[in-house]
């Protein structure tokens, strides 16, 4: 794992949307699709804003663009403000020209009886886009990635998971009160994104310096699945100065 320290989120954001803008250009002058998988969460919002930026301001086009999203609460509505499907329009697919064919989120309002064919169809669905090229990522104070929390396989695929109850209580704010958090999500796997051809995990603020020096210096477990990113031979950690803090 390779660790970029800024001294804020806002710098570290604005190298982050750079890369991805140059992937985009360099995948359109080949007339390929840039294949990104995206996360959501308050992370990275600032790449997102940038990434409009760019759009609107130099002509940045999302035309080549194909996107699977790491995860949806489940159940969950679409419309629901709550919902990863309206954080990714509200932050980026309202603002930019990608074709909305091409924007792919786990589906929260699949039926029970329907989740794991969903699931497979979503994983066949990123095979047959050739991959993902980049995978943006979080990280939550349980050690996950996606919503793989702890006891996730090193070589999970997209399914029904159960959050973990510290992830619960730090939605519980956006959800006004743990009673209201969903108890469970889709996500892809572990095995899913350590298939992506590169990996930029984004960590901002004291709150997640922990996690991040037990996900860069603890072994490799499934205790903290974020450990299989040390397995990785693409990933970059980009933090501020303080989720780098107790980094030795
Ligand atoms: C979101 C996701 C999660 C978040 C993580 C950190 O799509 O997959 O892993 O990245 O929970 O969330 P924030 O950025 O809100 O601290």
């Amino acid at each position: 794992i390779h660790n970029v320290i800024f001294n804020n989120s806002k710098e570290g954001s604005l190298e982050v949307a750079r890369e991805i803008s140059e992937l985009i250009k360099k995948k359109a002058l080949k007339n390929h699709q840039c294949v990104l998988g995206l996360a959501t969460g308050s992370s990275p919002i600032k790449v997102y804003e940038e990434l409009v930026r760019m759009h609107r301001e130099e002509g940045l086009s999302f035309q080549n663009v194909v996107t699977f999203n790491l995860d949806e609460y489940y159940p969950m509505e679409r419309s629901n403000i709550q919902s990863y499907h309206y954080f990714m329009h509200q932050h980026l697919f309202n603002h930019v020209d990608i074709k909305p064919e091409n924007i792919h989120i786990p589906d929260g309002t699949v039926s029970q009886d329907d989740v794991q064919v969903f699931c497979r169809e979503y994983e066949k669905m990123i095979k047959e886009a050739g991959g993902l090229d980049f995978q943006l990522l979080g990280i939550g104070r349980t050690g996950h990635i996606g919503f793989n929390e702890p006891g996730s396989h090193y070589n999970s695929a997209t399914r029904e998971i159960t959050l973990d109850h510290i992830t619960r209580v730090d939605a519980a704010p956006a959800f006004k009160g743990l009673e209201n958090v969903p108890r469970k999500a889709i996500t892809m796997g572990i095995g899913t994104i350590k298939k992506a051809k590169r990996v930029v995990l984004l960590a901002w603020g004291q709150n997640k310096s922990e996690i991040v020096k037990e996900t860069v210096e603890g072994e490799i477990s499934s205790r903290i699945p974020a450990t299989y990113l040390q397995e990785h031979q693409n990933v970059t950690f980009v933090l501020d100065k303080e989720a780098a803090a107790s980094l030795t």
